[in-house]
């Protein structure tokens, strides 16, 4: 089966064309990032304006790049992001889709915009070793899941405070980096010293939920005691204290859980410290570690095609009557 599929519940606008074998025919991604650099954040209102301008373009390109006719293409299937996300951009590609289905007569499956996340290792991964413990990380979301098969799954811990992505976002604005942070702060950190401030390694407890908030304020803390240090000196430290909350909990969840391979998904995921730490910790283990190129971290529509496909084969289509859920909380399956 072929779905094409639509992704846009933040700053990016994506459409894709994915079959059920899990082959991406096309994914093309365009991001409003640009807009919103100067205000130090998504602009809501913005991103809404900005998908509605491309999102037919988009969906146009990627039918061309997949080879299918533009005005009634051979698909299956249209899928798009129901939630969660900001609710101006969810509906922009969740209408569209909606019309797109009318229009060509095929099935509507509207997604949750996590779920399409837990799907994108498993795109370039062929032979996963289940269950699978997936460490999901970006700017709004931070948990991490069990799922014994592809579409079962169950959290396992999440963030009581910010996500991971939120809090380097947030210490790279008080560092004066740019938006968005993470790279940034990834980037300066690679020549900065990580011993250079004492900072703590919260939730050091047996819950495997994350607290970031914490080490935020930490930073801000230490640098106004030490404001000597250079920023590639906090930035490596904050790193490194980040990384050490996320292994330590990786580390409990594959002991409590049984998983026999771990992998990374969302934006934070493109973490270089993160990364190599998590291939070292699958190394002493000896369970595999996944991880998906940036394209599929970052948001992307051949995710949320994976999805909708999975989502399709065994609950049936959405009706056309399905709303944007801005704040659709992820359910163990
Ligand atoms: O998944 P994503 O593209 O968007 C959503 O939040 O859904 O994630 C964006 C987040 C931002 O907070 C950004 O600063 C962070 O991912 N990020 C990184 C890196 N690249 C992106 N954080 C740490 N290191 C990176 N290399
Ligand atoms: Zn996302």
């Amino acid at each position: 089966m072929l779905a094409l599929a639509l992704e846009t519940s933040c700053d990016d606008t994506g459409a894709a064309v994915v079959d059920s074998t899990g082959r991406v025919l096309s994914s093309i991604v365009e991001s409003s990032i640009d807009l919103h650099r100067a205000f130090g954040g998504v602009v809501p209102e913005l991103a809404g304006r900005a998908h509605l301008a491309t999102v037919t373009p988009v969906v146009q390109k990627a039918l061309d790049v997949a080879g299918l006719d533009p005005h009634d293409p051979a698909i299956d299937l249209v899928a798009a992001t129901a939630g969660p996300g900001l609710v101006g951009s969810l509906l922009i590609g969740l209408s569209a889709a909606k019309a797109y289905a009318l229009a060509w007569d095929k099935p509507f499956v509207g997604v949750h915009h996590l779920d399409g996340h837990l799907f994108a290792p498993l795109l370039e991964t062929p032979e996963v070793e289940w269950p699978l413990l997936t460490l999901l990380v970006s700017g709004g979301h931070s948990m991490l899941v069990l799922q014994r098969a592809p579409g079962e799954h169950r959290v396992v811990g999440e963030t009581i405070d910010d996500a991971a992505g939120e809090a380097y976002d947030k210490v790279a604005r008080w560092l004066g980096l740019p938006y968005p942070g993470g790279p940034e702060i990834d980037r300066r950190a690679s020549s900065g010293d990580p011993h250079a401030l004492q900072l703590p390694v919260s939730m050091r407890n047996d819950s495997l939920d994350f607290s970031f908030s914490g080490l935020k304020t930490a930073v801000v803390r230490a640098t106004e005691r030490q404001p000597e240090v250079g920023v590639d000196d906090v930035a490596a430290s904050f790193q490194a204290a980040v990384v050490e909350q996320l292994l330590r909990k990786v580390t409990q969840a594959l002991e409590r859980e049984g998983a026999r391979s771990v992998a990374l998904a969302g934006g934070v995921a493109a973490n270089s410290a993160l990364r190599h730490a998590l291939t070292e910790l699958g190394r002493e283990r000896g369970v595999s570690v996944y991880l998906p190129s940036r394209a599929m971290c970052t948001d992307n529509a051949a995710m949320i095609g994976a999805a909708g496909l999975h989502r399709f084969a065994h609950e049936g289509a959405s009706p056309l009557s399905t709303p944007a859920r801005p704040s659709w909380t992820l359910v163990d399956r």
